[in-house]
């Protein structure tokens, strides 16, 4: 925790000595977070039948895909993320703002609280406010970075919003048509009411160390949009023949009838003429026909909580058939 509260210090230090953290090209152990997800998870979640099924792997990011998989039932929820301060922000903060407010007052928390016009002082109380429902871990993270930016920006003229400093997409706000737990009051509601008794872990982990760590197996697996990072280790120009030798790996962690959403794609869909951009994944070669033994559902693409007109999404995934 100690190291959690060391890095997160040093982007604010770094933030105001104008050497803000670099934009994304490759995630690291400690960087900022997304405060919400980029991803029509309800558009996909919702195409699914979760009776019966128990447990789930997924990225942690904001938090918002374990959410909606809670809120449709899933009891047991193993989390991973390179980014190691995503556990304080999705299982410290947000969790405990879903155990502490009703579904309007949880909406209405996050505009203000990404705001940049709450003051300092506000937002200050406002996280304060979260204490009493988080685990002593997270509160003691939260207290020490509030306490840190309140002293360092106390005396500033314009006081900068803590997470339009820690967070990326805070401007999207919190979307209710993207989210599975927060689609209806009743699914919040719901998550609210079990959100204490379902196991949610959190494990620092590089999604290709998920098949070396990982002995268990799942009934989903959400990869989110991490391939687009991947010329990392695949190099850029990566082939689809590359990528399948990753994806291969990951099949023992699926149970029977399992399924595994492989790569999101963000916004790739081009409605009107109907076609994908080329190449699918940047900056890969990856073509639509190389797809042979996974299927690609195409969603609606979110933007300000309203369907866009021009562009939607995608999502590779893959069945492991009984
Ligand atoms: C790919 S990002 C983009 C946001 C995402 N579309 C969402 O809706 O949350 C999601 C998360 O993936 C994590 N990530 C990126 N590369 C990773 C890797 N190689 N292994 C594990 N996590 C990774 C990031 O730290 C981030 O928290």
């Amino acid at each position: 925790m100690e190291d959690a509260v060391l890095a997160t210090k040093q982007i604010l230090d770094l933030y105001f000595k104008g050497l803000k953290i670099r934009s994304i090209d490759i995630f690291k152990e400690y960087d900022k977070v997304y405060a919400t997800t980029t991803e029509n998870i309800n558009g996909y979640l919702s195409k699914f039948d979760f009776t019966n099924k128990t447990d789930a792997l997924t990225v942690l990011a904001s938090g918002d895909q374990a959410f909606s998989l809670a809120s449709l039932g899933i009891p047991n929820i193993t989390t991973f993320d390179i980014n190691k301060l995503t556990e304080y922000y999705a299982l410290g903060l947000k969790r405990s703002a879903i155990c502490a407010f009703t579904y309007s007052e949880y909406l209405t928390y996050f505009q203000v609280l990404f705001d940049p016009n709450t003051s300092l002082r506000t937002l200050t109380d406002m996280i304060r406010h979260l204490f009493p429902y988080m685990e002593p871990k997270y509160k003691t993270y939260w207290q020490q970075i509030t306490d840190y930016n309140y002293k360092l920006q106390l005396y500033r003229k314009n006081p900068i919003n803590l997470f339009h400093i820690l967070n990326y997409s805070t401007a999207h706000g919190i979307s209710k048509l993207k989210n599975s737990y927060l689609i209806t009051e009743e699914r919040y509601n719901y998550l609210r009411s079990i959100i204490n008794k379902i196991n949610i872990t959190f494990d620092p982990l590089d999604v290709f160390d998920l098949p070396n760590v990982y002995e268990k197996t799942y009934d989903f697996i959400l990869l989110s949009n991490i391939a687009d990072y991947i010329d990392f280790y695949l190099g850029p120009n990566w082939t689809y023949e590359s990528f399948r030798k990753e994806i291969v790996r990951f099949h023992k962690l699926l149970k029977q009838d399992g399924i595994i959403f492989i790569a999101y794609l963000l916004g790739r869909h081009k409605k009107v003429e109907d076609t994908f951009d080329t190449p699918l994944i940047y900056p890969s070669l990856m073509k639509i026909s190389d797809l042979t033994q996974e299927e690609l559902i195409i969603l609606p693409h979110i933007e300000n909580d309203r369907e866009f007109k021009l562009l939607d999404d995608a999502l590779i995934l893959e069945r492991k058939l009984s």
